[in-house]
């Protein structure tokens, strides 16, 4: 497929030429830069074509040409520089807005910021590829790593040197290794619509271990009540998570993982009701990380009706539910929260977050095989968390016959949180039947059989 365009019909030749060079280097789009009419023509129906731009006047002689063939042909969303402020709202431009909301007036002065968004607007897949390019660029230009600023708020002091990426791509630092973090300033950037600071890699793992060691010894104390354990498991699953999207998968992350699954046994142990586990849990239902831990209950509760309540099995689940959705960033909570392909969530996406969705299991297989330390169980869990038992899944489509019974147990309790996540915040065991009834009568069939009665037996319901 070929590259989508920008047709910039120009009379400046440094304005293209600033324009071009920043487009193409920070956008997936290619520039055509042309100054003749005889030459717009040629392109306008071009399917590559996404947008057009220019820096004539759009109200006379060729930039009007140009507005019009655009118009009257492939209506794409048109931006037109303007170079002062008084030209938004002229009203002689009145035209212009009218005839289409995607058309915009952009400046100079705010070129990034005014691109990024219009493109965004119309592209899902130039947002992503452009969090892409700035994601290498700054693995290339430093060994500085993106940390979420919500981290630096929380903290009192900073272990080693924060620092602000600038607009123009350079960095300063902001806080300096020890020195107490300044609550109104990192506030004050939150709002701005900063998301990331940046710190070496050796600083933030540093801390990130430090973190993780720390919470696995708090998770081993013996006399911990049930309410610390499970507060404890969801601080602790966010943390692998987090650590791992940001630096990999490490030792410190592996033997935190361990630890939650021995005190999920032990919170197994002592308590005979998982459904009032899983209600608890529920109140904070709007993390991503809480339904890992829903679904550790759920398994726990599942395996030992199974009778394959052995440490080893639940090991393996519980990895799989830390770990199966560790293809997606930050950004794509939404996308991880969609179930069903025939959905119309999911229908109304873009195609490259279809995509994304598509390929989020064999992603995250690939990262970890790269890791090693996962055994195959693990993997093909991983592999298999989305299939469905009428074989209308992904990414291999197979059915109940295909799917091996513990991945079977894995996808009926994945799809039960989520859709109980989704459908009520105090749900009693009416809601909870209905939910199970909602998935179908394939999850209690051929290898989703045993599974599914054990979970019943579990829920007690
Ligand atoms: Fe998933």
């Amino acid at each position: 497929m070929s590259k989508a365009k920008v047709l910039l019909f120009y009379q400046d030749p440094s304005f293209a030429e600033f324009v071009s060079v920043h487009i193409e280097a920070n956008f997936p789009l290619e520039v055509l830069c042309v100054n003749i009419p005889d030459k717009f023509h040629g392109y306008i129906s071009d399917p590559s074509v996404k947008f057009c731009m220019t820096d004539h006047d759009i109200r006379t002689g060729g930039g009007r040409l140009f507005y019009l063939a655009n118009k009257n042909g492939k209506k794409r969303p048109f931006f037109f520089l303007c170079t002062s402020e008084e030209d938004d709202t002229d009203k002689s431009l009145a035209f212009f807005f009218k005839d289409s909301k995607k058309h915009h007036a952009v400046f100079l002065h705010s070129l990034d910021e005014d691109l990024t968004s219009l493109f965004g607007k119309n592209y899902k897949e130039i947002v992503y590829a452009k969090e892409n390019i700035e994601a290498l660029k700054d693995k290339e230009i430093s060994n500085l790593i993106r940390v979420r600023i919500h981290h630096i708020l929380k903290l009192e002091k900073v272990n080693g040197d924060v620092y602000v990426k600038l607009p123009s791509g350079k960095y300063i630092k902001m806080f300096n290794s020890g020195d107490e973090v300044r609550k109104d300033t990192v506030q004050n950037m939150l709002e701005k619509g900063v998301k990331f600071l940046y710190q070496a890699r050796e600083d933030y793992q540093e801390i990130a271990d430090k973190v993780m060691e720390n919470l696995k010894s708090k998770l081993s104390e013996k006399s911990l009540s049930t309410g610390e354990k499970i507060k404890l498991q969801l601080a602790s699953v966010k943390q692998v998570q987090d650590t791992v999207k940001n630096m990999g998968i490490n030792d410190s992350a592996i033997e935190l993982t361990d630890e939650i699954v021995n005190s999920v046994q032990d919170v197994l142990k002592d308590s005979k009701n998982i459904w009032k586990l899983v209600s608890n849990l529920l109140k904070n239902k709007s993390y991503f990380f809480t339904r890992t831990s829903i679904q550790n209950y759920l398994l726990g509760g599942l395996v030992q009706e199974m009778g394959w309540d052995s440490h080893a099995t639940l090991k393996k689940l519980v990895y799989a539910s830390v770990f199966c959705d560790f293809g997606f960033t930050d950004n794509q909570k939404h996308l991880a929260e969609i179930l069903v392909c025939e959905s119309d969530e999911f229908r109304k996406l873009a195609s490259i977050e279809k995509e994304i969705i598509k390929g989020h299991p064999r992603r995250a297989v690939e990262l970890l095989k790269s890791k090693g330390g996962f055994l195959t169980d693990e993997i093909s869990i991983i592999e298999q968390h989305h299939e469905k038992p009428d074989g209308s899944g992904f990414p291999r489509g197979i059915d109940f016959k295909h799917i091996p019974p513990m991945s079977a147990a894995f996808i009926l309790t994945y799809d039960f949180t989520q859709t109980l996540m989704e459908t009520s915040n105090v749900p009693d065991k009416n809601i909870c039947i209905r939910v199970l009834d909602s998935l179908g009568s394939d999850y209690s069939k051929v290898n989703f059989e045993k599974p599914f009665h054990a979970f019943k037996t579990a829920l007690k319901l």
